[in-house]
């Protein structure tokens, strides 16, 4: 199937994704498996990873919990990051838990960065950042990725969860969004 019309180039194709996806899930499982992780989503733009990521996390450790964390840091129709972020915490307690943080994308990083220091604080007993994307070549604050699934070149990109102003985020790829879609 074609792409959508408004993607100038897909950079990550389902095969793609698929497969890198089913490896970080056995890593996971591996260094997980005595410890009983909770796997924070953040939402929006995590929830398409996050299903396919948890079921990927095979053999699957006891005592896997999944919960989902919100969290906005862009303003509306800007593709830069505000610098402020809005987070809501899930409904599960993060203390003494093994914290999988789970983000489609670490940008500036200062989403992240507010959520990890709100797991610590909150006295979560390690926490964990996997991204499916790294941007590091935009990052303001020092956070790392501690498992990355790509590292994402300086455009914008949409798709797997990500969006635009809310749109594109079931394209089942990630992809480049043409310029004059967001100018
Ligand atoms: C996006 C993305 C990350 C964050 C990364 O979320 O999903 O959560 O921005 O950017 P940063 O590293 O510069 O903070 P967004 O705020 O757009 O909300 P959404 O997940 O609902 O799309
Ligand atoms: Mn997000
Ligand atoms: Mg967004």
């Amino acid at each position: 199937m074609e792409p959508h019309e408004d993607i100038a180039k897909v950079l990550f194709s389902e095969e793609d994704i698929r497969t890198r996806v089913a490896e970080m899930g056995k890593e996971l499982a591996s260094l997980y498996e005595t410890k009983q992780p909770l796997v924070l989503g953040v939402l929006s733009g995590s929830f398409v990873f996050m299903a396919d990521l948890v079921r990927s996390i095979q053999p699957v450790p006891t005592g896997l919990h999944v919960d989902f964390a919100r969290a906005r840091s862009y303003a509306g129709k800007s593709t830069l990051s505000s610098g402020e972020v809005d987070v809501i915490m899930g409904k599960l307690p993060v203390r003494g838990r093994h914290v999988i943080l789970v983000e489609d994308i670490v940008d500036t990083g200062n989403t992240t960065k507010h959520l990890i220091k709100g797991l610590m604080e909150s006295g979560a007993e390690t926490c964990a950042l996997v991204a499916l994307l790294n941007k590091k070549c935009r990052r303001v604050t020092d956070v790392g990725v501690s498992l990355e699934g790509f590292e994402c070149p300086d455009e914008f990109v949409v798709g797997y969860g990500l969006d635009f102003n809310e749109e594109y985020r079931s394209l089942p790829y990630v992809g480049v969004l043409k310029p004059q879609c967001y100018q």
